[in-house]
């Protein structure tokens, strides 16, 4: 982007392939450097940078670009989600406070607040998510977050954020989503009132399974808290190469995320109609119990999404291992099609403590041709 177009209003695709260019700054590199060091020296020249740990230009470039897709006043980056999850979450806490978080979220999010946030005396209450009442009742004057997840990236259902959002405030508690499956371009809970959002940027805005990295969108002066105190003091900074990487991957977020879109519409279709198949987990499918809600709060469908097979734990279990073209992973949100199991390691307790159905499986619908996907299932569904 060169300075005198600087003003036009962009488009998500825009702000994508070209907010931070800034080719008059960079010598008309059309692509930005990295800028891989740790000091600023501050002997000829003041430009406002120090040291990495604090911020950056290149790490800047990549929170500008999710900022603006977000719509949001500032973001700050992190190593992992993990980093800016636990940020996020700790900006919120005091000693001995309470907070609502659904059961099936994340779970090394759910460790944070319930195992680790233990020792400083956090107590959480974990609620289905769909029901705004039971969010309600769960309020104490202790409460200070309402934490959520929507879609749940396991069994895919939603929060309605902005009700919640609403509710939140009315009692003065804050409000955070893990914005990782819509990803900013299909869902902006900033909008419905949230205070933060977070990402894994680990998974769709990555694309490529090669960088980890998380994200962290709000206010500019929640945002400049963060990164003075949970940011600066924990440490965990996203590393200039892997905001490069960030950066290169957003360029092309629109056109992947149309293409898992539509794969993962096909399948979750193909999925639903297999006699084999007894159950599928997708807010596209016009048969989701929230569908109506998920239009109000998404423009669009990521690609990842769940099912049961019909047939018990062994049965599923060589279902999974004889697909040929998937591989097998506890990640997504990559080029590449993946599936998981988290419903072969529940049990009856553990199954409604965590809210994963048994026989549950997870697949991330990647970017290979739809067909090549749906042949595979198929054939393996086919042959249990
Ligand atoms: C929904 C969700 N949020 C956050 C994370 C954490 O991200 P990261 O692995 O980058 O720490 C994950 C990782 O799988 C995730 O699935």
């Amino acid at each position: 982007m060169s300075e005198d177009t600087r003003d036009i209003r962009m488009s998500k695709e825009d702000i994508c392939a070209h907010l931070g260019d800034e080719y008059d700054r960079y010598m008309g590199a059309i692509v930005p450097p990295i800028f891989q060091n740790s000091l600023f020296t501050r002997k000829t020249i003041n430009h406002g940078y120090s040291y990495t740990r604090v911020t950056n230009p290149t790490i800047e470039i990549a929170e500008r670009k999710i900022a603006a897709l977000e719509e949001g006043e500032a973001a700050r980056c992190f190593s992992s989600g993990m980093a800016a999850i636990s940020a996020a979450i700790t900006h919120y806490l005091k000693k001995d406070c309470h907070v609502i978080c659904p059961r099936a979220v994340y779970v090394p999010t759910k460790a944070f607040l319930s195992s680790y946030m233990e020792k400083f005396g956090v107590e959480v209450t974990l609620v289905a998510g769909d029901s705004v009442e039971e969010i309600e009742q769960a309020i104490r004057p202790s409460t200070t977050l309402i934490y959520l997840e929507s879609p749940l990236s396991n069994v895919f259902t939603l929060q309605d954020l902005g009700t919640i959002a609403a509710l939140a405030k009315s009692y003065g508690i804050a409000t955070i989503v893990d914005n990782t499956w819509a990803t900013p371009l299909f869902q902006n809970p900033l909008k419905h009132g949230i205070d933060l959002v977070v990402h894994s940027a680990s998974k769709y805005l990555g694309g490529h399974s090669d960088i980890l990295g998380g994200v962290i969108v709000g206010n500019r002066d929640v945002l400049d808290s963060i990164m003075n105190n949970e940011r600066s003091l924990f440490g965990a900074v996203m590393d200039p190469h892997q905001a490069w990487l960030l950066i290169r991957s957003l360029r092309t977020l629109p056109v992947r995320m149309k293409q898992h879109e539509a794969n993962a519409m096909q399948v979750a279709a193909f999925l639903e109609a297999h006699p084999r198949v007894a159950a599928v987990h997708y807010p596209g499918l016009p048969s989701h119990p929230q569908y109506e809600l998920g239009r109000k709060l998404m423009s669009g469908y990521s690609g990842l999404l769940s099912f049961i097979p019909k047939g018990d734990r062994q049965q599923i279990q060589s279902m999974m291992k004889s697909l040929r073209f998937f591989e097998e992973g506890p990640s997504w949100g990559g080029f590449e099609s993946l599936i998981n199991s988290p419903g072969l390691w529940v049990n009856e307790e553990t199954s409604r403590e965590s809210g994963i159905p048994i026989g549950l499986l997870r697949i991330s619908v990647g970017l290979e041709h739809a067909d090549t996907i749906i042949g595979d299932l198929d054939r393996a569904l086919n042959e249990m």
